[in-house]
């Protein structure tokens, strides 16, 4: 079964990404041809520094890698090193209504942000991102809550497409996990965690002490009962879904555990847990920042493999949109 994802290179990836995304990329990567990607171009719809992109680009294949994506087992690469990428998103404008992008939440939200600076990019995004999972035929997208609207279009896509033009994509279908497709931010658990707000985040390579800080420092609820409820309790459920994805123990015992305990002991514990757990990532996050010339050459030989793919799709797709 043939899966797609992609992260942006827009800073350290934080703990949503890992429990919403990479963390089913980790288990996919084991029986499934899986093809990662490390989206530069959608990095471009928002305000950045182009002397600082290849830079973060690095920075996010070295998190890929850290956190355990096997280039032995994946394909690794960079979107731009591929312009199937963007020669398909043309084409797929020519069938994408503006009205299904006008609708798309991340639109509406962003569209409010960058009022004054708003770009077609922006609002062109979802077709870019459909043409990233098509072009490799792909059948299942591993993404968090956020961009399930977003594979969802990707899928409707599809569907026009091979209306329009005859049978060319696949389908695709999004997989959430369960628990972890919504991690809320630290500071104000009724917000997404969010790399763009950065007091919202717990980094997957921030260090012990920073770890401590954070998490002491988390918003809670009043009272004082450690009990699962994301209505009445947020901060404290956000917190709960965290310890229990890290260290694999359902809900109920860790309520059971800190039954008769108050939050700033389960904060506590929960640190001991994130530090213990996220320890060889830091490891070989530290190991992997030194070698630039190795990370290099395993998205060089992702690139290959990626375009041999994209380059068949696209030959279909020219064929039969009357591109000859
Ligand atoms: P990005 O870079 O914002 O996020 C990467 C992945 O992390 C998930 N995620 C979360 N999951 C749980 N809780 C959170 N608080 C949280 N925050 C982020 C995201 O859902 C995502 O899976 N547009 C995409 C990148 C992309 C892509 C694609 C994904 C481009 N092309 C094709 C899949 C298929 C994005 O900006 O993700």
């Amino acid at each position: 079964m043939r899966i797609f994802s992609g992260i942006q290179p827009t800073g350290a990836l934080h703990i949503g990404n890992y429990l919403g995304a990479i963390k089913q990329f980790l288990e996919l990567q084991e029986k499934e041809d899986c093809v990662f990607c490390v989206v530069d171009l959608h990095a471009m719809t928002a305000p950045y520094q182009a002397s600082a992109l290849p830079r973060n680009v690095l920075d996010a294949a070295v998190c890929y890698l850290a956190s355990g994506i096997d280039p032995e087992k994946s394909i690794l690469f960079v979107q731009s090193h591929v312009p199937e990428h963007t020669e398909l998103a043309w084409i797929l404008n020519c069938v994408t209504p503006v009205g299904d992008l006008l609708r798309m939440t991340q639109y509406k939200e962003k569209s409010r942000q960058f009022q004054k600076d708003l770009n077609a990019g922006l609002l062109n995004y979802p077709i870019l991102m459909a043409a990233d999972i098509l072009l490799y035929q792909t059948e299942v997208v591993p993404v968090g809550q956020d961009q399930q609207q977003h594979v969802e279009l990707a899928r409707t896509i599809a569907r026009q497409f091979n209306k329009r033009f005859g049978e060319v994509f696949v389908e695709p279908k999004t997989k959430l996990t369960k628990e972890g497709a919504k991690i809320m931010s630290l500071s104000d658990p009724r917000k997404k965690m969010s790399k763009s707000i950065p007091g919202s985040c717990l980094y997957l390579f921030d260090e012990p002490d920073q770890i401590k800080e954070k998490i002491m420092a988390a918003i809670t609820d009043t009272g004082r009962e450690i009990k699962y409820d994301p209505t009445k309790k947020p901060g404290i459920a956000n917190l709960l879904i965290i310890y229990s994805l890290l260290s694999e123990t359902p809900i109920p015992k860790i309520e059971k555990k800190f039954r008769t305990k108050g939050y700033s002991d389960f904060k506590k514990a929960l640190a001991q847990v994130v530090i213990d757990t996220l320890e060889p990532f830091r490891k070989k996050h530290k190991e992997l920042a030194q070698r630039e010339v190795y990370v290099k050459e395993i998205l060089s030989q992702g690139a290959k493999k990626a375009r041999s793919i994209a380059q068949s799709t696209m030959e279909e797709v020219r064929k039969k949109t009357g591109l000859v």
